[in-house]
């Protein structure tokens, strides 16, 4: 038997309900915010990705999916969702829409060649959002409000915000000049990673998984003691309006983020559920006011964040938080037998159209279980299509869930469905 590849899943039976719940508690979210819905190639030329989200990351130096295709070009599996949604607004010259701040979301598989775990997958699913544009730190502001209201509306407590500020291009060229004379003298206690890292961007031995513990890293130099005042002042003003919308956070010096791209404001939103385990970030973001530009558009600012589908469901199960409605079933077609079917089915698609959930039975089941059938799909109503109801058009409805029966003639029948399901006060309907 042919199995799934290691770090992937499929998406089968009740976790269907829920992904397609969480998508669209927050594709309304996003109307509301006024963003538009974006969608990118799942594989683009692997340079965009190299130059995109940074050779000297983890993510380009052990993580990408690459291939090669049948016309020799090298392509890679989309590790993360930014760098093609820049490609996007580069190439379809989106700079010269009127409408600005240009405002996206989406929703999508992404691949990262990890070490799988609970919370780490190979392919997993990301909630984005990219804003082109502005350079206002309300914006920044409005970005990590955005899953926080989601995970608010979503009914998950115990949400921490831990931001920082990376700086404009003067303040971390200096950061990183002090980091650099600072651990030099030091090389030989740190990991081979923090090795590697010293020479390709010091800034991530600050938030090495390995080395965090040691007072080497506790007394190195803090960001925020290189900040110009440029920098300060845009970290200040976010601050300012997170707190003008009553959001808590927590300045976190060693957030420097496990990518290139990032100047300024960075963030991540953390699930503090009992239970979780490691994998508790659920959400990570930031400016990137200089990504635009290295990818040969014209200087634009942006700013933006991706939350992992997969961690926030398992966050939502640990706090057992409904996903929404169960699925209804408004009517359960029973064809008595196969001249009464053609009728049915015909009837079925009606009731379709008009709204209602309908299935119609297509394993020819006998009268009982086919009653037995939409007591398991707790059905509100069952329809008998008989000849008796063919040659007089008029149907047998009964309730399913109070046994009532009722003889309704077919110009009634959508008047009686919109009456009855919207006034039915049986338990499945006030659960
Ligand atoms: P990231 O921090 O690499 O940022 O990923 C964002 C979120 O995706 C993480 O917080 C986590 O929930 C989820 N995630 C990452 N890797 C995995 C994995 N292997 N398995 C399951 N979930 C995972 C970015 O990707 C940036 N593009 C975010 C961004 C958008 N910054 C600005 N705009």
């Amino acid at each position: 038997m042919i199995q799934k590849p290691k770090g992937t899943y499929d998406i089968t039976g009740d976790m269907g309900n829920k992904v397609r719940y969480v998508e669209h508690v927050f594709s309304a979210l996003m109307d509301r915010y006024h963003y538009d819905y974006i969608a990118t190639p799942l594989f683009e030329n692997s340079s965009l990705f190299h130059r995109g989200v940074g050779d000297s990351t983890d993510i380009v130096r052990k993580e990408t999916y690459d291939f090669t295709d049948r016309g020799g070009r090298a392509m890679t599996l989309r590790p993360e969702g930014t760098a093609g949604v820049v490609r996007s607004y580069i190439e379809n010259k989106m700079y010269g829409d009127i409408n600005l701040p240009k405002k996206l979301w989406y929703f999508g598989s992404m691949f990262r060649y990890e070490r799988p775990q609970a919370g780490r997958f190979r392919e997993f699913r990301q909630l984005g959002v990219e804003v082109f544009g502005s350079s206002d730190p309300m914006m920044d502001a409005e970005i990590i409000s955005i899953p926080v209201n989601f995970l608010r509306l979503l009914g998950l407590k115990g949400v921490k915000v831990h931001i920082n500020s990376l700086g404009d291009k003067e303040s971390r060229d200096a950061y990183r000049e002090a980091l650099k004379a600072y651990f030099e003298p030091h090389l030989e206690e740190l990991c081979s990673d923090c090795k590697e890292r010293f020479h390709t961007n010091p800034l991530r031995i600050l938030d090495c998984k390995v080395d965090h513990e040691k007072d080497i890293m506790k007394q190195a130099p803090k960001m925020e003691d290189y900040l110009n005042d440029v920098s300060k002042d845009h970290f200040n003003k976010v601050q300012e309006y997170l707190d003008a919308l009553n959001i808590e956070y927590t300045v976190n010096p060693n957030l420097v983020r496990g990518l290139d791209y990032y100047t300024h404001t960075v963030f991540e939103v953390e699930a503090s559920v009992e239970g979780f385990g490691s994998q508790n970030v659920l959400c990570g973001g930031g400016r990137y006011d200089r990504l635009v530009e290295m990818l040969d558009g014209p200087s634009t600012p942006a700013v933006g964040f991706a939350i992992g589908m997969e961690r926030l469901i398992t966050a939502l199960e640990y706090e057992n938080l409904s996903f929404g409605e169960e699925k209804q079933l408004d009517v359960y077609v029973i064809p008595v037998t196969s001249e009464d079917k053609e009728y049915a089915f015909g009837l079925g698609n009606a009731l379709r159209l008009s709204g209602f959930t309908v299935e119609i039975d297509s394993l020819n089941r006998s009268m009982k279980s086919n009653f037995k059938q939409a007591d398991r799909y707790h059905a509100h109503f069952v329809m008998i299509i008989g000849e008796t109801e063919r040659n007089d058009s008029i149907l047998t409805l009964k309730n399913n869930h109070t046994k009532e029966e009722f003889k309704v003639t077919i110009d009634q029948l959508i008047d009686f469905l919109d009456e009855h399901l919207s006034s039915c006060d049986c338990d499945d309907c006030h659960e």
